[in-house]
């Protein structure tokens, strides 16, 4: 045979391989890789791997600003800070820092397209919280391998050593108010919960990545931006939660009086804001919170649990970031009982 028709006959193989997507083998930095799945399902011309690229460059995690390189790889930061040390954790249930080539979350930190075929997610079990409750709420429980306090509230006690400027839930413990739990709750008070947990489909997925119009101002909010609100034009997804409240027409949005805690009727958002800035005064008159920078003042003994536990339910909620709206009932009970007890 001549030589061209060699050539030829094994380009024919190899697209015909390519076309039917059987498994393939690569080499990528020194090992051979199968890649799986007909790779026009995913890489074809409907822009639907396009979309998603849009969105992520838009997202906190593709900036990945909050720690630098040399820590997300090389300290134990790197299990929710960086790709590889989130994979590692999966596997083994441990980070051995410093990785090579550490980055952000990207889709390869959710998906395993090129191992299983297929767009499901890496993770999406259960996850234990710190305080032994159990979150399962469909793709949220993905989120929440990052996403939750870091702290197990069940430590508290009386005549409490605290010995950290960086006491308490950490950033990110939204998983656990979603859920209705993680606070410290005070004996002789109720907690009620408003349940966006059971509520909306997937919990965190559903509400970050809505998109009840996939092209918001060029990818910036729903989908895989993960925003709820886009910073530079201040449009939102408050769309998404007129399936379920026809009135929200912005996250902060004028409650009536029956949400009212300060005598004076505000939108959400800013009424669960005013119970902060109400406990952190009650925090700093008890010598447990610093008056300058909000953070736990370090090196001392608090005789009284409940005001330790009141010290948490600020973090906490400071911390959730979504000034209620994950979970209004809850949220605004820990800050009142905290407020009550304190003052
Ligand atoms: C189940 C969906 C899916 C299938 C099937 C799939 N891919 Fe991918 N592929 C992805 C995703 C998601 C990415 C990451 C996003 C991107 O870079 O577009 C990606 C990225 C890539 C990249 C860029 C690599 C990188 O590191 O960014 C290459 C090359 C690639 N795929 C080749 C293939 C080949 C060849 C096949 C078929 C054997 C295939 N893919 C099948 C989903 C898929
Ligand atoms: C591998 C760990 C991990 C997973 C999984 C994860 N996140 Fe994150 N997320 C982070 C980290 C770390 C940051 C902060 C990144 C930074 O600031 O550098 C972040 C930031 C965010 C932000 C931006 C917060 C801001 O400052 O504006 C949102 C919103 C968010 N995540 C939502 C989600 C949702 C929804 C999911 C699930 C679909 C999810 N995350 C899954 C670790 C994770
Ligand atoms: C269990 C997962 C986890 C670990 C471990 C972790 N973080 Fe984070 N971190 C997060 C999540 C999730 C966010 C995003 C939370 C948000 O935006 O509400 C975040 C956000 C941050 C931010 C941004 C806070 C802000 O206000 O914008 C900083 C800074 C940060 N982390 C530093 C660190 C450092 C330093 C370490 C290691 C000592 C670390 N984190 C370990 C999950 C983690
Ligand atoms: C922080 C985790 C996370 C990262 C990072 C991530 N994904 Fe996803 N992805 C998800 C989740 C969760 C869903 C399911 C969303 C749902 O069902 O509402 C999803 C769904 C998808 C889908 C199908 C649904 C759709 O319409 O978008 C595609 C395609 C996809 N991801 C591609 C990507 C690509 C490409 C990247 C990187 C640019 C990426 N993902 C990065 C978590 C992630
Ligand atoms: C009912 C819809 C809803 C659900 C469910 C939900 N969120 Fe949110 N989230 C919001 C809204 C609304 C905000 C506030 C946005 C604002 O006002 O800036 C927010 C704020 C946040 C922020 C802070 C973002 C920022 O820019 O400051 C993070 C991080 C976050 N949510 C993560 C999560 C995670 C993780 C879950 C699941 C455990 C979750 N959310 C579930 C609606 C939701
Ligand atoms: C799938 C339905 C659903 C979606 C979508 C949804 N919510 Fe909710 N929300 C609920 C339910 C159910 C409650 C609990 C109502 C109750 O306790 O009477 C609730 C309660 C609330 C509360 C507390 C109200 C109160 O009277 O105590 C606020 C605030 C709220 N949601 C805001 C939002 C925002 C903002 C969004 C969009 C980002 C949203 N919700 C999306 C179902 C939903």
């Amino acid at each position: 045979m001549k030589k061209t028709t060699i050539t030829l006959m094994i380009f024919v193989s190899a697209a015909f391989l390519i076309f039917i997507g059987c498994e393939r083998k690569v080499i990528i930095e020194n090992s051979e890789v199968s890649l799986t799945g007909d790779c026009f399902s995913c890489h074809g011309e409907d822009g639907l791997l396009l979309a998603a690229q849009g969105e992520w460059l838009n997202s906190v995690h593709a900036s990945g600003t909050s720690v630098d390189y040399t820590n997300r790889g090389g300290s134990d930061c790197s299990k929710c800070h960086s790709h590889q040390g989130f994979l590692e954790f999966l596997e083994t249930g441990e980070v051995s820092p410093p990785y090579d080539q550490v980055s952000a979350i990207h889709c390869f930190t959710c998906h395993a397209p090129h191992e299983t075929g297929t767009l499901e997610l890496r993770a999406d079990e259960p996850v234990e919280l710190q305080n032994g409750e159990i979150f399962d709420y469909g793709k949220g429980n993905l989120c929440v391998h990052c996403h939750y306090s870091r702290f197990d509230v069940r430590t508290i006690t009386d005549n409490y050593e605290q010995t950290s400027s960086r006491f308490g839930a950490h950033h990110g413990p939204q998983g656990d108010l979603i859920a209705g739990t993680g606070g410290y709750e005070i004996d002789g008070y109720s907690y009620r919960n408003s349940g966006h947990a059971t509520a909306v489909r997937d919990a965190c997925a559903g509400c970050h990545m809505g998109q009840p119009e996939r092209i918001h101002d060029g990818y910036k909010i729903g989908g895989h931006s993960f925003n709820m609100v886009d910073e530079d034009t201040g449009s939102d997804l408050s769309v998404l939660c007129q399936a379920c409240h026809s009135d929200i027409d912005d996250y902060d949005y004028t409650a009536d009086a029956d949400h009212d805690y300060d005598g004076e009727i505000e939108g959400y958002q800013t009424e669960v804001d005013g119970l902060l800035d109400s406990l952190a005064i009650l925090l700093i008159a008890e010598g447990v919170l610093d008056s300058t920078n909000h953070r736990p003042i370090e090196d001392i003994t608090i005789a009284d649990g409940n005001v330790m536990g009141a010290l948490h339910n600020y973090g906490i909620v400071e911390e959730d970031r979504s000034h209620g709206i994950h979970n209004y009932k809850y949220i605004v009970d820990l800050l009142q009982s905290s407020v009550d007890y304190l003052d």
